[in-house]
């Protein structure tokens, strides 16, 4: 039974998380007359449960105004004071509303604050809610001109000096997915530790080219092979028409099997039931740059953690003064800084042999300062939605927070 809902959901997320295949877009609830998510982040998903909740906003270097969340008290109140802050950065095409789509006792914003943390929820540029800027708008190409090194160069400090500034403590972070790889990339740079007391990530990414997921392979070599008509479309919308496309073809290949789309971008997921599919469907899929996609194609074809090529010399050498895009060194993260890793089995898209190859990166790290779990039956985005992964992930997670 629960098979056969996730499978028929699965279709209406084809459906809808892609808009425009054959024409098709059923009537969801959430589709009626006023959007109330229009509010905010703490107006739709945080105050309705009872929390408190503070709306934030930061203007990166490069001018792009971010919404941030802090949840600063649990529900049975108290003072923010001495309790430490923890940063919940999401991954691609998802926005800070990731971290509570399942009840309070589940989600992991919820489960931290009642936990004696003070949550702040990140939402990266371009996400609905990080979509301003000091001159730009997002009908611009020019707003879109950016991938995740960008993310790595303005939004994370732009972020954590906010959260600094606000709390004047240090805190922890928890990245899932590119939020990893994000942090990481930071790392390697020996950049923002001043802030930070530990970082814990949920899916690795970082070296991809042992991805298993047919749809992100795929994707990778149409957005190489068609690049300048990709890259002409600035946005990536995944409800938009160009992406519709895209899949349409994909799924039409023989072999493809389309009839649960999460399941093949992200793994075969054990731990999500329809009733999470369904609230992620109202906050979910988000945009992103398109050149944030062509920079991961280029990543899964080129097996590096390296910044975004501009395919030839020249053009490299004025960006960067080299004619190489200059690589992120991960054996250069510092041996002493805490980290937890948590990755899983069935991940598509964070495939076991690409962690393996990070954890290679890491093996002089000091023993009591990384902690690696394997969950064999989790894929992408159980670490987020999965109905189990307050117990299996979280709690352990939290015990490491206490520790650092
Ligand atoms: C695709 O997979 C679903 C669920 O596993 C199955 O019910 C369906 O028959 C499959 N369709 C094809 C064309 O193989
Ligand atoms: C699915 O999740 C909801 C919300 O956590 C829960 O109430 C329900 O019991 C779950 N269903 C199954 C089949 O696990
Ligand atoms: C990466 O960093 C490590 C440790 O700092 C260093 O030994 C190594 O030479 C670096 N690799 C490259 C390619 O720069």
């Amino acid at each position: 039974m629960a098979d056969i809902l996730i499978s028929a959901t699965s279709i209406v997320l084809l459906v809808l998380f892609f808009g425009t295949i054959n024409g098709m877009r059923p009537k969801l609830p959430s589709d009626k007359g006023q959007d109330e998510s229009d509010d905010g982040i703490c107006k739709s998903m945080v105050e309705p449960q009872n929390y408190v909740c503070e709306e934030h906003t930061v203007t990166t270097g490069d001018g792009y105004i971010l919404s941030l969340q802090r949840i600063p008290v649990g529900r049975s109140g108290g003072t923010s004071v001495d309790r430490p802050p923890v940063l919940l950065q999401h991954g691609l095409m998802m926005d800070g509303s990731t971290w509570m789509l399942l009840p309070p006792e589940k989600s992991l914003a919820f489960l931290l604050v009642d936990n004696g943390f003070d949550v702040w929820i990140a939402n990266s540029r371009g996400t609905k809610y990080s979509r301003g800027h000091v001159s730009l708008s997002p009908d611009d190409a020019a707003y879109w001109e950016w991938s995740w090194d960008e993310l790595v160069a303005y939004d994370l400090p732009a972020m954590f000096q906010h959260i600094h500034g606000a709390t004047g403590q240090k805190f922890h972070y928890v990245g899932h997915s590119l939020g990893t790889l994000i942090a990481l990339a930071a790392f390697s740079k020996q950049e923002l530790f001043g802030m930070l007391r530990s970082a814990a990530l949920l899916s690795p990414i970082a070296y991809v080219n042992q991805i298993s997921s047919p749809l992100a392979k795929s994707a990778a070599d149409i957005f190489l092979g068609e690049q300048l008509y990709w890259l002409g479309l600035h946005e990536f919308e995944p409800k938009g028409e160009a992406v519709g496309k895209l899949l349409n073809d994909f799924c039409n290949q023989p072999g493809i099997n389309c009839s649960n789309l999460m399941n093949i971008m992200t793994g075969p997921n054990c731990c999500i039931n329809s009733s999470t599919m369904n609230v992620f469907l109202e906050h979910e899929p988000q945009a992103t740059a398109t050149k944030n996609m062509i920079h991961l194609a280029q990543m899964i074809r080129m097996g590096t953690v390296a910044m975004y090529d501009y395919g030839n010399e020249d053009d490299n050498m004025s960006h960067y003064g080299q004619s190489t895009p200059p690589a992120y060194n991960m054996t250069s993260i510092p041996n002493d800084f805490p980290l937890y890793l948590s990755y899983g089995g069935k991940d598509a898209l964070s495939d076991v042999k690409d962690v393996q190859v990070l954890l290679n990166c890491l093996k002089d790290h000091n023993g009591d300062k990384l902690v690696v779990q394997y969950r064999d039956d989790y894929a992408h985005a159980d670490f987020v939605f999965g109905f189990n992964a307050h117990e299996v992930i979280y709690d352990p997670l939290m015990a490491f927070f206490r520790l650092h």
